[in-house]
């Protein structure tokens, strides 16, 4: 019983923050990137648009990836404050079945069950499309999506092409939010 209520207050915070990233259902399953390389994938990359996450509330957002010992990857996310203060969080990420290279499990607190972060598209150099799902109950899910960039900002075509993507998977296009990524001199 007491989990239960626990998933339910967990839901409801959730609807209330983002009552559009809640659907009937089980989670899509997208097709994710070919022959995936995670090595290829380090380094540093932008937000440049994303279905609403409530862990991330700043601009400037950006993640940087790099490979630990143990072949798993450190996650630091960052992002600057309305008050000129930087937040930052870090994290690891694993490939969990080695033949699904491009399914990730994203981890940012101890004992806290992985969050997927699966890599639909990407050229390892310009962009990365990155998409998120969870089923809950098996009755609804929740997603969140992610357009990444190497560079602060992306071509318009590019973007473009990357929302027929999201939307072939599923995930209504009109729900991204364009992260503010002007004056982040600040960030390293
Ligand atoms: C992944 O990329 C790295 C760096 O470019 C390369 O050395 C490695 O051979 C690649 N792995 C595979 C399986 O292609
Ligand atoms: C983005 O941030 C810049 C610098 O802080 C600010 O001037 C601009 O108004 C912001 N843009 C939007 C769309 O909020």
């Amino acid at each position: 019983m007491k989990k239960i209520q626990v998933l339910f207050v967990f839901l409801l915070s959730t609807v209330a923050t983002d009552a559009q990233s809640l659907h009937l259902g089980n989670c899509p399953q997208p097709p994710v990137q070919e022959d995936f390389n995670v090595t290829e994938y380090m380094g540093t990359w932008y937000e440049i648009e994303k279905l609403p996450a409530l862990f991330e509330r700043g601009k400037c957002v950006q993640a940087t990836y790099s490979p630990l010992a143990d072949g798993t990857v450190r996650v630091y996310n960052a992002e600057l404050l309305s008050n000129g203060k930087i937040n930052s969080i870090e994290g690891v990420a694993r490939v969990k079945d080695p033949s699904q290279p491009a399914k990730l499990g994203v981890s940012f607190f101890k004992g806290v069950p992985d969050g997927p972060y699966w890599v639909l598209a990407t050229d390892y150099q310009s962009y990365s499309l990155v998409y998120s799902c969870s089923d809950y109950l098996r009755l609804f899910h929740i997603d969140f999506a992610w357009i990444l960039a190497r560079t602060r900002d992306l071509p318009e075509d590019l973007v473009s092409r990357l929302h027929d993507d999201l939307a072939a998977a599923g995930v209504n296009v009109n729900r991204l939010k364009v992260t503010n990524q002007t004056g982040c001199d600040v960030m390293i």
